[in-house]
């Protein structure tokens, strides 16, 4: 997901642009906003987290971008990518270095393993979606 603070910055074709380089294949793609609601459910395994409710009011703040992508080793590959979650340590080149403002507004997230990859884009994209 390119997060709301990436898009409305304008970094969603530089974003696009890297993942592409780094030889993701977009299988699927959308802008659109989400609900607050929407976004409590997809961060549900966050919900005793101090800063749920702070995350949730900013996910639907404004519209994102969700994406499925594939490659071998997507998952690392794109954890890589990104960088830490908080881009004051993440490293020089990632995503998150070059474009994240903060731990919250952190420009996108990418799932952290096979299983919550299913269930996150089972969340966002119907069967059909996924060419
Ligand atoms: P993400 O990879 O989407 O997973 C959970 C999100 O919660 C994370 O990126 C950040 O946007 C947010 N987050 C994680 N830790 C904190 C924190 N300490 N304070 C505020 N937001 C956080």
């Amino acid at each position: 997901i390119i997060k709301p603070d990436a898009v409305r910055k304008g970094h969603t074709g530089a974003i696009l642009s890297q993942i592409d380089q780094a030889g993701f294949r977009i299988v699927a793609i959308k802008r659109q906003s989400i609900s607050k609601s929407e976004a409590e459910g997809f961060y549900y395994v966050h919900r005793e987290r101090p800063f749920f409710n702070d995350l949730c009011a900013f996910m639907s703040s404004g519209p994102l971008v969700l994406m499925v992508l594939e490659k071998d080793s997507a998952i690392a590959d794109l954890r890589k990518l990104m960088g830490a979650t908080n881009p004051a340590s993440a490293e020089e080149g990632t995503i998150r270095k070059k474009f994240a403002g903060s731990i919250q507004e952190n420009a996108i997230h990418g799932s952290d393993g096979e299983d919550t990859a299913a269930v996150e884009i089972g969340y966002w994209f119907a069967g059909y979606e996924l060419i």
